[in-house]
């Protein structure tokens, strides 16, 4: 569209360069990856190179980890949390993502404790504080400790550091699984991970490639139990025939994502982040993080507007931001996250600018809009 700029890759992201030039060849492996005839082979062939692909770009081994293709984070994260069963316990943050929120109402069903573990106010995981919630629950019970650690905020885009995840997980003899949703393109060395975690998950239309697919690493140690079950595809993890063009959207998009110049990104976010605080009645939130934020997200509050009101204007504008938190029936619902952080009082206020590599090029029409509206605000 002409003259809009696209500030919202924390909801989803466009076909990244080489994608696009992949679909226009207009001649895709479109066979059952299970067939034994040539056609089948050839989409084997192709679902494998991207499995060697991935396990060599995070650096993890296909001794150690499974690689399970699903469709999304929303179904990595719930087919994690499948394997807790009665007398076992989730561990979450009341800020985490919806997708993780709603698996555990759903384990609750089953018999399985939910318990909150805290963040602070600047948004960071509060290790000591919530190593002895989960050693305590453990000396009183008999049940496993499964936990989420959520690597990168959507909302606010604030970073928690992999070694805390490990130090959770070996202080407090619990599962961790690693929603890394948000994590490609938007931090620096995206792409390392530790070992010894038991899962990291990936939504491929955060980063480029399609929507309706996602993959995850689980250790194999992991008592995996399959939610989807069906076939023997993936070797009975997860049922279903698997989406092969979805998987070369992920290679090609993680390509492209290896190639961006990051920096360009964060000076375009520093500089609509110093629009913002122009303003004395403005908070820049998660801006004081021990491990900072993704250099792509700004997350601000104007403490005299609801979200609802500032978005009319910014798209008006011709910007494409969000509230952050989910909108239903036209209106922003408070943030889970604003509040755990102690701004229970702006929970409505809440404006999310999260860019990408489209973005570059564009950024002085971006920063006047952005300025101008501000200024109105
Ligand atoms: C941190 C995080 N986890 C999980 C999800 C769910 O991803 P999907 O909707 O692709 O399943 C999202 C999407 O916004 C997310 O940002």
């Amino acid at each position: 569209m002409k003259n809009r700029f696209y500030l919202d890759y924390n909801a989803t992201s466009p076909f990244s360069t080489s994608f696009k030039s992949y679909l226009e060849k207009g001649d895709f492996p479109f066979a059952n990856p299970a067939s034994i005839h040539t056609s089948g082979k050839f989409s084997r062939k192709c679902l494998n190179q991207v499995e060697d692909f991935l396990f060599n770009l995070f650096d993890l081994d296909a001794s150690e980890y499974h690689l399970v293709f699903h469709s999304g984070a929303t179904e990595g994260i719930r087919s994690f949390f499948e394997a807790a069963q009665e007398g076992d316990a989730m561990f979450y943050c009341e800020s985490d993502h919806p997708a993780t929120i709603s698996s555990a109402k759903a384990l609750e069903e089953r018999g399985v404790e939910t318990i909150p573990m805290s963040i602070s106010s600047s948004g960071d995981f509060e290790l000591e504080h919530n190593i002895e919630l989960i050693k305590s629950w453990k000396t009183k019970n008999k049940g496993r400790a499964f936990a989420n650690f959520l690597y990168v905020h959507n909302e606010t885009g604030v970073r928690w550091s992999l070694e805390d995840a490990l130090s959770l997980k070996e202080k407090a003899d619990c599962f961790v699984h690693v929603d890394s949703t948000q994590s490609p393109g938007k931090i620096i060395n995206w792409e390392r991970l530790s070992t010894g975690l038991d899962a990291y998950t990936y939504s491929a239309h955060k980063f480029g490639a399609m929507k309706g697919i996602g993959f995850s690493f689980v250790r194999k140690a992991f008592p995996f139990k399959p939610l989807m079950k069906g076939g023997a595809q993936q070797s009975g993890l997860r049922g279903g025939t698997e989406n092969v063009l979805g998987a070369i959207s992920i290679k090609l998009a993680l390509e492209d994502i290896q190639g961006l110049d990051l920096s360009a990104i964060e000076v375009l976010r520093n500089k609509l982040e110093q629009l913002v605080l122009n303003r004395e009645d403005a908070i820049v939130v998660g801006k004081d993080s021990k491990y900072g934020r993704a250099v792509n997200t700004l997350n601000f509050i104007i403490k005299s507007k609801k979200a609802d009101i500032s978005l009319i204007q910014f798209d008006m504008a011709g910007l494409d931001i969000s509230s952050g938190s989910a909108c239903s029936a036209g209106s922003v619902e408070p943030s889970n996250t604003l509040i755990s952080m102690g701004l229970r009082d702006y929970a409505k206020n809440g404006l999310r600018v999260s860019l990408g590599q489209c973005n570059i090029g564009h950024e002085k029409e971006i920063l006047k809009k952005f300025e101008q509206v501000i200024k109105r605000l």
